[in-house]
Formats: structure tokens, sequence, C-alpha cells
């Protein structure tokens, strides 16, 4: 890393962002305190190394080649106060028994990357919040506020800029202890999920356990070397909503001379802040990082041309990630003029599917919810669409976490209206559940299977 290279270089991106004018910004209430916060992060080490994030690139460009298989997953928010230990191992212990029943389903390698140690901003739709007559500033994140409905709460405080960076490294220094210390043990990944088939709810998913089982036997036989799957790759990332943070976490590689979001692997650009000529698009457009689009149904193909020839002008295999959130009523008419007109161009980018964001409605006792149905559905007609056009389906991203929390309707456990409030834990939008991921894992490897 350049220190002087990065400063002038972060320098640089304030002031096309101050042209540009970023959406979804904070309202601090203290220029000179986040002045501090933005040059303390600054001074902190990088949270990832550049070339892990060139190493995910290429991972991503065999997801879209039809090589691999990406799964990403983590919480809608994390927060300060849940990144404990037991989230922590429970969230990659998730990830890491969906990707082992995907590998199988896809046989391909799967690309596991969590929406994890750095997911502390949220857009919102309105910038204030009413509760019984009191207004007070939108929750935007633990990266921003707090989530309590109380003034001093919910104001925007720049000190937990750098609470966030250190929770991201601790968050980032435990998965990789799990993921290269013996955690991620294929044998023991493979035994956690035959407990899930072993729960009679999930009966229907044993033939496929007992397979991978035998699959399992099989290469113990041939004498397949498990203590190199013994540890396994694991890559981080979050939304680039807040500027302020990810800047002064953007460095120039020594190595390289060139700049790389060293805040994670992986940064996607959301739905409400993609705007062609905006701050957030121009800062992903300088940063070396492999990065993702939300795309929803009210992106115009011309626009999304318009966006490869400005994030990826000497297209890069890899570099590219849309990550298409269409809803399970629309994907089957909206997805295909888009992947058409952007295979048309020749330009190749990486689709990943996001089946919860289109999903999302508020139940009749109150709330915001998704249906488990809605969300496989989803997936299926991802597969349907890129099936029949002879495209790449290259993986999901999912909202979800390792607890037994009930904020998504349905699943094998049939999580009822009347049963969200008995565990709704999430600060923003509601997750899969452990036993409702791990359900989606078997039903998409299923689909994988089939092609
Ligand atoms: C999210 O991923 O939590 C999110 C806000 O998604 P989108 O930008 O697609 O609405
Ligand atoms: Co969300």
């Amino acid at each position: 890393m350049n220190t002087l290279d990065s400063t002038h270089f972060q320098a640089e991106l304030e002031q096309a962002g101050a042209r540009l004018g970023a959406a979804q910004q904070p309202e601090w209430p203290d220029a000179g305190a986040v002045r501090d916060a933005v040059s303390t992060l600054s001074s902190y080490p990088p949270l990832v190394f550049a070339g892990e994030c060139d190493v995910l690139r290429d991972r991503l460009a065999a997801a879209a080649r039809g090589e691999a298989f990406v799964l990403q997953g983590g919480d809608c928010a994390e927060t300060f106060a849940s990144a404990t230990a037991d989230n922590i191992r429970d969230r990659v212990k998730t990830v890491l028994q969906m990707a082992a029943v995907l590998t199988y389903g896809a046989s391909l390698p799967v690309v596991k990357v969590g929406r994890m140690a750095g997911q502390y901003a949220k857009p919102r739709s309105s910038g204030s919040e009413t509760r019984d007559g009191v207004t007070l500033p939108a929750y935007r994140g633990d990266m921003v506020n707090d989530f309590a409905f109380v003034p001093g709460s919910r104001t925007p405080d720049p000190q937990r800029l750098v609470h966030a960076y250190h929770a991201a490294a601790s968050t980032l220094n435990l998965v990789r202890a799990f993921t290269t210390g013996g955690f991620a043990d294929l044998r023991h990944v493979h035994d956690w999920n035959k407990g899930f088939v072993a729960n009679a709810a999930n009966a229907r998913y044993e033939r496929t356990a007992h397979d991978i089982d035998k699959a399992m036997k099989f290469m113990a036989a041939c004498g397949a070397d498990f203590d190199a799957m013994r540890t396994t790759e694991f890559f981080a990332a979050h939304e680039a909503l807040l500027l302020d943070y990810e800047r002064p976490m953007t460095r120039i590689d020594s190595r390289t001379g060139l700049p790389y979001d060293t805040s994670a692997h992986f940064v996607w650009v959301g739905e409400r802040t993609r705007d062609l000529d905006g701050a957030h698009i121009d800062f992903v457009s300088r940063i070396q990082n492999p990065i993702g689009v939300k795309v929803s149904p009210r992106a115009e193909p011309d626009y999304l041309l318009k966006l490869i020839d400005k994030l990826d002008p000497d297209r890069t295999p890899g570099r590219l990630t849309f990550i298409t959130r269409m809803g399970a009523g629309t994907i089957r008419s909206a997805l295909p003029a888009i992947v058409e007109r952007v295979t048309e161009s020749g330009a190749q980018v990486t689709w990943i599917c996001d089946p919860m964001h289109g999903n999302t409605f508020e139940s009749t006792s109150g709330y915001k919810t998704r249906n488990f149905d809605d969300v496989v559905d989803e997936v299926q007609g991802f597969f349907e669409v890129h099936r029949a056009l002879g495209t790449v389906p290259g993986g999901i991203h999912v909202e979800l976490t390792g607890n037994d929390v009930t904020e998504c309707l349905g699943g094998s456990e049939k999580i009822l209206d009347a049963d969200l409030g008995n565990r709704y834990e999430t600060v923003c939008d509601p997750r899969l559940n452990h036993q409702q991921s791990l359900e989606l894992a078997f039903l998409v490897a299923e689909m994988l299977g089939q092609s």
C-alpha cells in the first residue's frame, strides 16, 4: 500500500463525489467530526489484500462461463451488537452447509461470499420515520446511527464509521480463522447436513443427502486428499453505500499501482444509488475490485449497456456482476429482454439472482416479510430464463442468518404470519433462518442438477 498515493487518490474521489452528488448519505451534524473519522480510517490497515480481490475476480469470471457457482449470503443489515462469535460462526456454518449441497448439485466449485464484515449501512425510502406523532431521522445502519427510536440514538455519529471498521476487522478475522483453521472441513459440514435431513420435516431432501454421503465415501475409498478440503476460500462483500467509509478504505496497491477498495473483496451498488452519473457508480468505476450492481425491472437495457461501458470498458472477465432482483411474479417477463440485450452487446457479465428484494411485503400482522415459496420461485424463474436463452445462471445472493429467527414465512417448518413475532430480530429486511437457508440450498441443488 502506497500511503502518499492513496491520500491523493482519496482526495480525487472526494472531489468527484462532491461534484456528482451521492444519494442516500446521512446528514452528519458536525463536518469536523466526519473529517476526523475519515482521516482515522485512512490511517488504518486495509481489511483485505488486493491480490485476494483479483482471485475473486477470476472466480466470478469462472461463474460467468458456467464453471463455478456463486453463493453470496448474510444479514440484510449487520449490527455491532450481533457481531458475536456465536452469530458469526453460525452464519459461516450456514453458508458452508449450503455451499456443500450446491457443490454437489452443480458438480462445480462454489464461490463463497459472505454479505458480512461491512454490511452496516442501509439505503432508506424515506429520510425520516414517524411513530405516534414523533418524527426522527431514519435508521441508516449501525455505521450511521442506532436503531432505537429515541432522539439521541438516531442522530448520525461519524465515530460509528470507525466502530464499523473495528467490527468488520474482528468479524473478518474470525471468518478467516473458521475457514482456514479446520472448522470448514468438508466432512464436518457434511455431518451437519446429515443433522438437517434427520429432521422429519426435511425428509424430502434425504435422497440428496444420501447421494452426497455416497459421493464422500467414494472419494474416501479413492484416497481423496480430505486434508486439502479442511480449508476453503471465503470472501467478504457489502453494499458500497456510505462513501465516507469506502473512500478512506480505498488504497493504491503497491504491487500494481492500482486502487482497490480494501473494505471488502466485492462491493455492489444498490438499486437506489445506481444513477449512471451519480457518485456511487463513479466510485466503483475507479476501483479494481470485482463489483456488482443491483438490477430491478426498472433498469432499461439501454441504461445497462451504458453502465457496462462505464464500469467495465475493457470487458475484463469477472469484473462486473449484475445481481437481478425482479420479484417472483416478474422475473420470467422482465429478465429475458435484459439478458438478451446485454448478451447481444458482447459483454460478459456474471448473472446472480437476488430472490429476496423483489419479494418483500407487509404481512397482515404488520411485519415486513417474504414468502419462502416466492424466494424459491424467483430462483426457479432465473434458471428458466437463462436456460431458455442459453446464458449462464451464475449464482444466488440471499439474506440469511444462522439463527432460528421467524422473519420469512413458510419453509418446511411452515412459519405462519402468527409466528413472525416470536423471533423477529432483523433491523432491516427479513432473513431466511438456518433451516430455510438449507432448504433453499437443497432446492437450488435440484435445479442445478437438471442442467
Ligand atoms: C439490499 O441488498 O439490502 C438492498 C437494499 O437491496 P436493493 O438495493 O436491491 O434494494
Ligand atoms: Co435487504
